[in-house]
């Protein structure tokens, strides 16, 4: 089979022994307010909190080569040009090796006897990517070699960076002081932020901060003028566009190896303390060298210099290292499993929790698919990112929730996204699409449940940020409830929008210019019809779980109330919203119906589906059985399950978007992941183990075999894979900043292993593959720990016999978070 690299669980790492991967395969670097996405050549680009408004390097994206832009370090041997990540150079190496491992990423390249490994990360608490370069001479013979770092400064915005080149090529100032260039582009205006790419622990032989001097105007990365001459020449940027790029000439002893510290950093200062009259002399000396005459502009260079000094020994570097190891160690130590299964155990233990939090800190902002620029936080991405990360951290999906919640609107609508940056709604996508109130729900209960935590209703949150609106998150919660039962149309089911959970459902639209944007325009939405089956069933799902939340609380009067309302959806689903043998998908604006066995293309879509039977609408009517039956015998394939089918293959104008792509792709009939875990939680509740078992397998990366067709990352879920029509089924796209992410962790610990958080303790029910005869796992919850086993001896997917925590047989599946440490046993 085709493979690039294999997986090191004992290190947690994804080991990648070819650079010339079917796709960048790339990692992510930090994991609060600086961050950094790294491929396996090193290419990539970092950031300050938004990767749109804060851009600190600068990324060439699809370009040809591909992945250009990044940390790179040239080495001239000689004569021979190689960088250690391969690429740009892409020298043939004599070895080469990528680690990706959490929060940071090591490569390593050998030619002609020099070893040359470079960790990357970002030490906790800091806001900078620290690079420790390790350079060996393997050989028996003295070696002498230069050495050029690059990276390329982005300015700061970087929508406008990649546009308005008019201005752009002029403004770039940089200065330098020693071994560190300070980028500091519109720092004398408006800007109290500025970088810095610095060595700590050595002096260079020179620089250049210029890239047509460094590369050359007509040349590549791969073979920059000044490295291929071998000198660098003290270059200074005035406009055009600046780099950072240091120089060393280096002698190594046989066997010698050295450490050289790399610190790329970013600084905040205060309005009145952004320049340094200190530094005025010190530039008349000589030891500062600014692209600007003026010496009153001079930057503040205090908290660089701090950071530089606190990472200017190897020691302090190893230190930061082993604390980031720890923060994951710790965790990764609430949810383990140890089922026999390595690709199950690497799944859960590892790579499904850390892409959780990737997606959790990036919404859909920045990946190589996602430029940064376009997207802010989703309101519904976000609330459902944040149940895939709530058991590591409550504290940040507390704050997450409120911010959320924080973006709605009085009548419980809201904003589809937010920046990061301001936290305030983006007015350019607005609101309307009618599952977003829903989402706050699912968020808010699942914090709840995992935490305990009842004081957060409590929480005084606004309306659209504006001060002095304050209601508690608990009416938020009503709001959003209410949202979908004000919003009802002709059926009873709930009115679409712009769109429900799939963006390219735009039932509204109407467009027949290519300049408008299917998810913002609605040419027509006066007298329509257009409902979702998908929202009715999302209701019904959050609804149940709104209900249990009133009654917790002791609202009994507010549970009685919304109950009623979910027995009309129930009722109207039943009526409405049945097909036969499946849930149907939607009304359109005429009252058209949409996934009906009566049309031509899309006879059937999953995400009804889904919601519908994680709801258990219909469970006793045999309704849930049938459609996921219809699931298998008509979306099924062995990469995963598609979206819809059959594809369409022409444009509709009454459904938008969806149509717009070819078939097999996206929202056409791809495999979207995301939505895969809906089904397999509905199998769940249909108790069919072995079906929910095998929908988990196909699409799960560690059961990925041709690494070369799969094209994108086999460590993390992408968002979507071809579909059956597409021309390569199995060929997947857009990875790691996915839903698919949190859903599949939902699906495979709460509803396959079965240990799921509610009001009262942990429920254990799993529903698991008959296969499976035992299997074992560590929940830290609350204040307990359980090291529960579950044995299965007669090879059921459901069902429990006994429960016996601390010997003691317990009644009923749920047992309580009381402190300290107990060992569960499960009989099934
Ligand atoms: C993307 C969006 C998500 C949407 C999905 C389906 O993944 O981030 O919000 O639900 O596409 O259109
Ligand atoms: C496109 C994509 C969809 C995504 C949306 C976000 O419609 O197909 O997946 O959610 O853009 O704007």
């Amino acid at each position: 089979m085709n493979t690039f690299g294999y997986f090191d669980d004992t290190n947690r790492e994804f080991v990648i022994n070819n650079p010339a991967t079917p796709f960048p395969w790339i990692n992510y670097l930090g994991n609060e307010d600086f961050f950094g996405l790294i491929s396996n050549t090193a290419g990539g680009y970092a950031f300050y909190k938004d990767a749109k408004f804060r851009r600190i390097t600068r990324y060439q994206y699809n370009d040809v080569p591909m992945d250009n832009g990044g940390r790179y370090f040239y080495i001239n041997d000689d004569g021979t040009v190689w960088n250690p990540g391969w690429k740009p150079c892409k020298t043939p190496l004599d070895s080469y090796e990528c680690r990706h491992g959490l929060n940071y990423t090591r490569i390593t390249g050998v030619k002609n006897g020099i070893k040359a490994s470079v960790l990357f990360f970002v030490p906790l608490n800091t806001w900078a990517e620290v690079q420790k370069l390790t350079i060996e001479n393997t050989t028996g013979k003295k070696k002498s070699i230069k050495l050029f770092t690059y990276t390329e400064w982005c300015l700061w915005n970087a929508a406008t960076d990649m546009e308005n080149f008019q201005r752009n090529l002029s403004t770039g100032e940089v200065e330098i002081e020693g071994g560190t260039i300070y980028h500091k582009t519109e720092y004398k205006e408006r800007r109290n932020h500025y970088a810095f790419y610095a060595v700590t622990n050595t002096d260079v032989n020179g620089y250049d901060t210029d890239r047509e001097t460094f590369v050359g105007l007509y040349n590549e990365l791969s073979q920059p003028q000044c490295v291929m001459n071998g000198k660098s020449t003290n270059s200074l940027a005035h406009g055009w566009s600046p780099i950072a790029s240091h120089y060393f000439e280096i002698t190594l002893e046989p066997g010698e190896k050295r450490d050289l510290i790399f610190l790329l950093g970013y600084v905040e200062n205060d309005h009145n303390e952004k320049f340094s009259t200190e530094d005025i002399r010190r530039k008349r000396n000589g030891e500062i060298i600014s692209s600007q005459n003026s010496d009153v502009t001079l930057v503040n260079k205090e908290k660089a210099h701090k950071m530089i000094n606190r990472f200017s020994n190897v020691k302090a570097v190893d230190d930061a290292f082993t604390e980031l190891k720890s923060m994951w160690d710790k965790l990764l130590s609430v949810f383990v499993v140890n089922s026999g299964d390595e690709r199950l155990d690497r799944m859960v233990n590892i790579w499904n929790q850390y892409q959780c939090m990737i997606t959790f800190n990036f919404s859909r902002s920045a990946s190589f698919f996602e430029s940064g620029v376009g997207r802010g936080m989703g309101f519904r991405d976000s609330n459902q990112d944040l149940v895939g990360f709530v058991h590591q951290i409550p504290a940040r999906a507390r704050q997450r929730i409120i911010d959320i919640a924080s973006t709605q609107f009085p009548d419980g609508g809201c904003y589809h996204q937010y920046q990061p940056l301001t936290k305030r709604g983006n007015n350019d996508i607005g609101g309307g699409f009618n599952d977003d109130p829903c989402w706050l729900i699912f968020g808010t209960v699942a914090y709840i449940k995992e935490s305990g935590d009842l004081s957060i209703l409590n929480e005084m949150v606004p309306f659209d940020n504006q001060p002095g609106s304050e209601v508690t998150l608990m009416e938020h919660l009503k709001i959003s409830f209410d949202h979908v039962v004000n919003n009802l149309g002709p059926h009873k089911l709930p009115l679409i929008g712009r769109a429900d959970w799939n963006d390219c459902l735009n039932l509204n639209c109407f467009s027949w210019d290519p300049n408008e944007s299917f998810q913002t325009t609605e040419n027509k939405s006066e007298g329509s019809k257009a409902e979702s089956i998908m929202i009715a069933g999302l209701f019904v799902f959050c609804g149940k779980q709104y209900v249990e939340l009133c009654k917790h609380i002791n609202n009994f009067e507010e549970a009685d109330r919304a109950q009623l309302y979910i027995d009309n959806m129930i009722d109207a689903v039943k009526q409405f919203g049945w097909d036969g043998e499946w849930f149907l998908r939607a009304y359109d604006f005429f009252g058209n119906k949409i996934g009906t066995k009566e049309n031509d293309e899309g006879k059937i879509f999953i995400e009804s589906q889904g919601f519908c039977t994680m709801a258990g609408i219909g469970l006793e009517d045999g309704m849930v059985d049938s459609a996921l039956d219809a699931c298998k015998r008509h979306l099924d394939t062995p990469h995963g399950m598609v979206l819809n089918n059959p594809a369409f293959t022409k444009y509709y104008v009454e459904m938008g978007e969806i149509s717009s792509y070819p078939a097999g792709y996206k929202e056409n009939a791809g495999i979207f992941c995301h939505n895969n875990p809906w089904v397999i939680i509905g199998e769940t509740v249909a108790r069919r183990g072995n079906d929910a078992w095998s929908h988990y397998t196909k699409i799960c990366p560690a059961w990925i075999q041709d690494q070369l067709l799969h094209k994108v990352e086999p460590y993390v879920y992408c968002q979507m894979v071809a579909g059956k029509d597409a021309a390569k089924p199995g060929e997947g796209k857009n990875s790691w900043l996915t839903g698919t992410a949190a859903w599949n962790w939902l699906a495979i610990t709460q509803y396959i292993l079965g240990i799921k958080p509610t009001f009262d303790g942990l429920e254990i029910d799993p529903c698991i593959p008959s296969s499976m005869r035992e299997y074992k796992i560590r929940r830290v919850y609350q204040n307990a720990i359980f090291d529960i086993s579950v044995k299965n001896p007669n090879g059921r997917q459901s069902g429990i016999k006994q429960i016996t925590v601390d010997g003691t047989p317990v009644t009923g599946n749920i047992i309580k978070a009381e402190p300290g440490h107990h060992l569960v046993e499960v009989l099934m």
